[in-house]
């Protein structure tokens, strides 16, 4: 099994929809059986709870379920049992670059935006004290990095 671990900040608005975007397109690509995608937030303001309603009122509208409940990234056992870890924005993989302080697992480490095909930007906003635009937005990124993540992933494996 191949894990991809997704991450942001609170673990309620981008990572969550990252998590279900990617199952939506392993599944359609009969892989759901060899990839694995789970999702954690760097600060545990939200643990324990589902992802934000208009996060998930968004991605319902695209036909993407949320149905994770937030926790907080793990050091080491995250580090260890994931594949690929992969971050929404800088300050998301300067914390996961601190709590790997001697560097052991940095190729492991990801930004989301580099697997977009379509899109340019470096960065996944943050949408949480944003309008629906900033939703919608998170969801047109997220949708062209995990296009190009899975192919990244099918010709690694
Ligand atoms: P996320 O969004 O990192 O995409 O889940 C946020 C959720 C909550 C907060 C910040 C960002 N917060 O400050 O509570």
């Amino acid at each position: 099994m191949f894990k991809v671990l997704f991450v942001c900040l609170g673990n309620i608005c981008r990572s969550p929809s990252a998590e279900a975007v990617m199952k939506a397109y392993v599944e359609r690509a009969g892989l759901s059986e060899s990839i694995f995608c789970d999702s954690a937030g760097t600060a545990g303001y939200h643990v324990g709870e589902r992802a934000d309603a208009r996060m998930r009122k968004h991605g319902a509208k695209r036909g993407y379920d949320l149905t994770s409940r937030s926790r907080q990234v793990a050091f080491p056992d995250d580090y260890e049992t994931f594949d690929m870890i992969i971050a929404m924005d800088a300050s998301n993989m300067r914390d996961l670059q601190d709590l790997d302080e001697d560097g052991q697992y940095e190729d492991k480490l990801h930004m989301m935006t580099s697997f977009c095909q379509r899109e340019s930007t470096d960065h996944v906003p943050d949408p949480y004290y944003g309008g629906a635009d900033g939703f919608e937005r998170v969801l047109d990124l997220l949708e062209d990095a995990c296009e190009g993540l899975l192919q990244h992933i099918q010709i690694r494996r």
